[in-house]
C-alpha cells in the first residue's frame, strides 16, 4: 500500500514529487521521503509522520535536481521511524518499493557474507542492496538479475547514481504507471498522483520494466524484447480529485453518491432494463450461472453481503460471500457453474487479487466490479463492470459501497429474468426503482444537519453497536466499521436476534445503540430486540422510515427516512450512516481522511 511517485523532466523535480505525495498520502502515511538526483549526486530527504513534517525538512534544506522519487509508506517492515522511510540503497543505485519482499532474511543473509550493513529494519533496503549486489554496470541486467532472486510483491522505482536522469520502474503484485507529459515524464502508484500534469499514461504490465527520462518512456520485457502499447487517458479532471470546499473528502465523495449512482446505473438500463452489451458480456452470460461466489474486502466486502441479499431474494441462486484473504486459504468448494465476482473499489487489494487469480486457476468465470480504470484486478478478470464514481481518496469508502451495490442489485434482475424467477414488468419496475434511488439518497443528504445535531449523545461513546436484520444487519456492518475506522469508538455490528446469545451482556446504562430498522416486515421483532436492549438501560437511536410507530419508549432518537420499498431502502441509510460516522468523527477531533493506521490501498497480504 505506499505511494510512489517519480520524474524525469526539465523542471524542479523536488516540488512536483510533494505534490504528487500530497495526493498519494491515502495510501500509507507513517513516513515520507524523496530522493533528487543532481547530475547523479543522490540528494535525500526522510521523515517519519505525516508529509507535512518532510516538507518542513525540504523547506530548510531545499533539494536541487531535475529528476528523482518520492514515497509515502505505510509501514509493514520496521517501525515509523526516519530511518526506515524510503528511498533506500547504496551510494550506486536508490530505490522506493511498495509491496513486501517475502525472501528478506535469506538475501539479508548472503549480504551480510558480502560485507553489506544497513541502516533500516525494512525489506526494501535489502532489495536495494542486492540490487547493487546485482549491478555491474548495466541497470536492465541488474534488474532482471535482481528480479529472479526476489520473492514477493513489489512495484519499484529505482535510480542509479550513474544514470542521472532516468527512472527505472517496475512491479509485480503491486500498482504502477509510467505517465506521459511534455519534454517529462513521470511514474505513480496511481494517476491522482500526476492527473496536474498529465492525463495520458501507460499501465506497466508484470515484468516490464519502464526506463523513463525526460525524452521518452521506454517498455521492455525481461527478456529485452521492446514492448508497445495503447496510451490510456483519464476522464476526469484534477479538480474531481480536490476537496471542492468540503471540509473533507469523506464529506465530499459521501456527497457524490447520487451523481455516481447515476452515472454508473443509467449508461447501463436500455429501454427500461439491465444491458450489459457496453461492458462486453455475452448476451446470456448471467444464464450459465447456478451459484455465486462474491469475493471482496473491507467494505466491498459488505457491499457484496447486500449483493448476496438480493440476488437470492429475487434470482433464487445461492450466494456465498468471502473475505478474499480467507476464500484464499480455504480451499473454498467451487464447482465449475459458479461466477465468481470480485468486488473492489481501487482494483489492487492484494487478497482480492490473489482470489481472482485462484478463481481462475480453477478454470471459473470472474467478472470484477472495480472503480479504478486499469486497475490489476481490472485487467486480470475475465469480464469487468467499472463503476463510475470517479476518484475516490478518503480511506473510508463511501460512494464506492453505494455504486458496487447498484451493481449488484442490477445483476440480481438480470439472473432474476434468467432464471424465471422475475416476469420482465417485474424487472422493468425494479430497474425504475433503481433509478430513483438517486433521489432517495438526496432525501437523505438533506438530513444531514439534522444528523450533526442528533449525533451529539453518541461522541462521547466508548462502544456502540449497530443492531439490523436482514439486509439492515449487512448494512449494520458497514455502519459499524465506518464508525470504529474513523471516530476509533469501538462499534460492534450484530444481528439483532442474536445479541441475547451473549453480547447483551455488554449492554449496561446508557450504551449506545443503533438499530437499523428500515425493513417493514421485520419491524416487530426489531422493536422486540430494541426493547430487550432499552431493558437494561441501552440508549437506541432508530433509523426507520418515516411513518412507522416507534414509542418514545424504544428510541431516544429516531432519524425518519423517505418512505421507499424495502429491498432498495440500503441507499439512503447507508447514506445516513456515513453521515453519523462523519460528525461523530469530526465532533471528536478525529483525522477523518486518514485515520490511523489505515491505508486507501492495500497492496500487501
Ligand atoms: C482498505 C480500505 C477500505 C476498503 C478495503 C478494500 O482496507 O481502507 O476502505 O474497503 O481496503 O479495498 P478495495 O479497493 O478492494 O475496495
Amino acid at each position: 500500500m505506499c505511494g510512489i511517485i517519480g520524474y524525469s523532466g526539465h523542471r524542479e523535480a523536488c516540488p512536483i514529487l510533494l505534490d504528487g505525495l500530497e495526493r498519494l498520502e491515502y495510501r500509507g502515511y507513517d513516513s515520507a521521503g524523496i530522493l533528487v538526483s543532481d547530475n547523479g549526486m543522490f540528494h535525500t530527504a526522510k521523515r517519519s509522520g505525516r508529509l507535512s513534517n518532510l516538507r518542513r525538512a525540504v523547506e530548510e534544506h531545499p533539494l536541487r535536481g531535475c529528476c528523482g522519487m518520492g514515497h509515502t509508506r505505510w509501514a509493514t517492515h520496521g517501525g515509523p521511524t526516519d530511518e526506515n522511510a524510503h528511498p533506500h540503497g547504496t551510494e550506486r543505485v536508490m530505490l522506493v518499493h511498495n509491496g513486501i519482499i517475502e525472501n528478506y532474511l535469506s538475501l539479508r543473509e548472503l549480504l551480510l557474507e558480502q560485507g553489506y550493513s544497513f541502516q533500516s529494519q525494512t525489506d526494501t533496503e535489502i532489495a536495494a542492496c542486492y540490487l547493487d549486489y546485482c549491478y555491474h554496470g548495466d541497470p536492465i541486467d541488474a534488474i532482471r538479475e535482481a528480479l529472479n532472486g526476489i520473492e514477493g510483491a513489489y512495484a519499484f522505482v529505482i535510480m542509479f547514481s550513474d544514470h542521472p536522469n532516468t527512472l527505472y520502474a517496475v512491479r509485480k503484485d503491486g500498482p504502477l504507471l509510467a505517465a506521459l507529459g511534455n519534454g517529462e515524464n513521470f511514474v505513480a502508484s496511481d494517476v491522482t498522483a500526476v492527473i496536474r500534469y498529465t492525463n495520458r499514461y501507460l499501465v506497466l504490465d508484470e515484468g516490464e520494466i519502464a526506463i523513463v527520462t525526460p525524452e521518452r518512456i521506454r517498455l521492455i520485457g525481461l527478456d529485452g524484447c521492446e514492448h508497445h502499447k495503447e496510451i490510456q487517458t483519464v476522464t476526469w479532471d484534477v479538480e474531481q480529485a480536490q476537496k471542492d470546499g468540503y471540509e473533507h473528502f469523506m464529506l465530499k465523495e459521501i456527497h457524490e453518491q447520487p451523481d455516481a449512482l447515476r452515472h454508473t446505473v443509467s449508461p447501463r438500463v436500455k429501454n427500461g432494463l439491465p444491458d450489459w452489451t457496453g461492458d462486453g458480456l455475452p448476451q446470456d452470460f448471467f444464464a450459465r450461472f447456478n451459484r455465486i461466489q462474491i469475493v471482496a474486502c473491507g467494505t466491498a466486502m459488505h457491499a457484496g453481503m447486500i449483493g448476496k441479499s438480493v440476488m437470492e431474494k429475487l434470482a433464487r441462486i445461492p450466494v456465498e460471500v468471502d473475505i478474499a484473504s480467507e476464500f484464499r486459504y480455504r480451499d473454498p468448494i467451487l464447482t465449475e457453474d459458479t461466477l465468481v465476482i470480485i468486488v473492489s473499489q481501487s482494483g489492487e487489494t492484494a487478497d482480492s487479487l490473489a482470489a481472482l487469480r485462484l478463481a481462475k486457476a480453477r478454470g471459473l468465470a470472474t467478472l470484477a466490479i472495480v472503480n479504478v480504470a486499469g486497475s490489476s484486478i481490472a485487467r486480470e478478470a475475465d469480464y469487468v463492470l467499472y463503476t463510475f464514481a470517479g476518484p475516490e481518496i478518503s480511506v473510508a469508502s463511501t460512494k464506492a459501497y453505494s455504486v458496487q451495490i447498484s451493481l449488484l442489485y442490477m445483476i440480481a434482475f438480470t439472473l432474476g429474468r434468467a432464471r424465471g424467477t422475475l416476469s420482465e414488468e417485474q424487472e422493468r419496475s425494479l430497474t425504475a426503482q433503481l433509478l430513483s434511488c438517486e433521489k432517495a439518497v438526496r432525501d437523505a443528504l438533506a438530513l444531514q444537519d439534522q444528523i450533526e445535531a442528533s449525533v451529539r449523545p453518541l461522541v462521547d461513546a466508548e462502544h456502540l453497536f449497530f443492531l439490523g436484520r436482514g439486509i439492515d444487519y449487512a448494512l449494520a456492518c458497514e455502519g459499524s466499521l465506518k464508525l470504529k475506522e474513523i471516530s476509533y469508538i469501538h462499534c460492534e455490528a450484530y444481528a439483532a436476534g442474536e445479541l441475547k446469545h451473549g453480547t447483551i451482556s455488554l449492554i449496561t446504562e446508557g450504551t449506545p445503540v443503533i438499530a437499523l430498522c428500515t425493513q417493514t416486515a421485520l419491524l416487530p421483532k426489531m422493536l422486540s430486540n430494541i426493547k430487550e436492549t432499552t431493558a437494561r438501560g441501552a440508549s437506541v437511536f432508530v433509523i426507520a422510515k418515516q411513518g412507522e410507530t416507534i414509542s418514545g419508549d424504544v428510541a431516544d432518537t429516531v432519524l425518519p427516512l423517505q418512505d421507499f420499498d424495502d429491498l432498495f431502502m440500503p441507499f439512503p441509510a447507508v447514506t445516513v450512516l456515513q453521515l453519523i460516522a462523519y460528525f461523530v468523527a469530526r465532533a471528536r477531533g478525529c483525522d477523518i481522511d486518514k485515520p490511523r493506521n489505515l491505508a486507501k490501498s492495500v497492496t500487501v497480504e
